[in-house]
Order: structure tokens, then sequence, then C-alpha cells
């Protein structure tokens, strides 16, 4: 009887092990190939996108895609080269169906170091892809600040995402991130109505201030968290550590 015991003991101890780590290499393997995408996106020009995915790409070492005609992030990212830094890789997916691939995980990361965080640039005017790229979005960060322009900016974006919402059945919860603010603001009541009237929009604790270290920096494509001693690294740290916490809640949700 003894023997009995011993031996289903060990086999129930043997069966929980290879569970657990049958489970730990699926985990394993699932986490490989979690991509996370984060987009920056506001159909008003001059807000920000451009330097924050530049800036957080580096800081995050992930790729670009930069879907700004501009493309602002392909010059600075040219005068990183120039200086003798490791360039970050920015991919040229221009149509709907290559960020389909891509959030499904299939597209080739050619050009790329195979990073799995990739941050689209959204250029500032509305358009099918640009809608695409917020809509396959882990985290839809839209920069803006306090001035009139940029309110108004804001609700005509709204409307956006709310047509989105309506033709793809998604919830969408874009983070709303005050940026290039002054050093001494401390109330954007403007931009708290805004987020009290719009539910589905979510306010970041950070906040990015106007701060010349920003375009400083770009003048050698340097990123900002590169450099030492500077308030601009302080709040850009946060920033990013508020995503991180964002993306981490969000999969908890899943
Ligand atoms: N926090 C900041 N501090 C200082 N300058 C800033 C800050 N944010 C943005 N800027 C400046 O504002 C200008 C516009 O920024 P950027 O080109 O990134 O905007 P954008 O939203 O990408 O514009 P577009 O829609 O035209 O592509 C740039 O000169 C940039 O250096
Ligand atoms: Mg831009």
């Amino acid at each position: 009887m003894g023997n009995f015991i011993t031996v289903l003991i060990t086999l129930v101890i043997y069966f929980a092990i290879l569970k657990l780590v049958k489970y730990k290499f699926r985990m394993r393997n699932f986490l490989k190939a979690a991509i996370m995408i984060i987009t920056i996106a506001h159909t008003k020009g001059g807000v920000g996108k451009s330097l924050i995915s530049f800036h957080l790409a580096i800081a995050m070492n992930a790729a670009v895609i930069d879907l700004d005609f501009q493309r602002t992030i392909i010059i600075n990212n040219e005068m990183r080269a120039n200086n003798g830094k490791k360039p970050i890789a920015v991919l040229q997916t221009k149509t709907m169906q290559d960020l389909i691939k891509l959030r499904n995980h299939n597209i080739k990361y050619k050009g790329t170091n195979k990073e799995k965080t990739f941050i689209i640039d959204v250029g500032g005017f509305d358009s099918d892809v640009n809608r695409v790229a917020i809509a396959i979005a882990d985290l839809i960060i839209v920069p803006a600040n306090d001035k009139t322009n940029d309110i108004i900016g804001l609700h005509q974006f709204k409307q956006i995402i709310n047509e989105i919402e309506e033709s793809t059945n998604l919830k969408l919860k874009p983070m709303l991130l005050i940026n290039n603010v002054s050093p001494m603001t401390k109330d954007f009541i403007s931009l708290d109505s805004f987020i009290n009237e719009n539910k589905n929009f979510k306010l970041m604790k950070s906040i990015l201030r106007t701060r010349a270290d920003y375009y400083k920096t770009l003048e050698t494509g340097t990123g900002i968290t590169e450099i030492k001693n500077s308030k601009a690294k302080i709040e850009f740290k946060k920033f990013m550590k508020e995503i991180k916490k964002e993306v981490k809640n969000g999969q908890k949700k899943d």
C-alpha cells in the first residue's frame, strides 16, 4: 500500500512538472512571437508626432514605420548615421495590406534587426492607411498642446476615431499626451474638459514640455535618452514608464 502511494505521488509530481514545463515553453514562444505596435497619431500637423516617434524608437530599440510624407524620421536617421551612431530601423510599409500583415505577424522584417516594437509615425492628415495604422495599434498616443487650434484639431481627430470605431467595431482608447507646453504651465483646463467630454480618450499622466534638448539632439540624430543631465530626458523616461505600464495593463485585460 505504502509503495502504491509513493508511485502515485511520484506520478502526480511528474505530470505537474511536465505541465509546468509545457506551459512555460508555450508562454516563451508566445512572448517571442508577440509584437507591439505603438501608433503616434493626430491629423493635426506639427504636434510632435515625428519628434516623439524618433526619440521613442531609440529609447525602446524599436523600428519605425514612417507614414509621414515629409520623411522627417528618415532625415533624422541619416543625421544619426552621419554622426557615427547606429541608425534605427525605418520601414517603408506604406500600404494597408502591409500594415495588416504586420499586425498578423507575417511581414518580412526586411531592413530591421527583428525588433518587436513598431512605432508608427502617422502623417498629419487623414487617409485610409493612417486609419488602419490607428486601428491595428496596441497603443495610440495623441500628442497635443493646450493652444486653441490644437483643441479644435482634437475635436476633428475625435471624429475620425469615432468613424474608425464604427467601421471596425473596435473599442479604441487613444491616450492624450500633453506635449510641447511651457515648463511653467500647471493647469490645462481646455485639455481637461476635452477629456471630460470624451471618455474614450485617456489623459497620460506624463507631460513632455517644450525643451530645446529635443530639437538640439535631433541635429545629430541623438536620442533624448542618450544624453546626460536633461529635464527633457527625465520627462521622457517617465513617459516611457507609463507606456510600459499601459501595455502591461492592456495585456492583462486580453
Ligand atoms: N516637446 C517639445 N519641445 C520642443 N520642441 C518640440 C516639442 N515637440 C515638438 N517640438 C517641435 O515642434 C515641431 C513639430 O514637430 P514634429 O515635426 O514632430 O510634428 P508632427 O506632428 O510630426 O508634424 P506633421 O504632422 O507635419 O508630420 C518641430 O520643430 C519639433 O522640434
Ligand atoms: Mg511628422
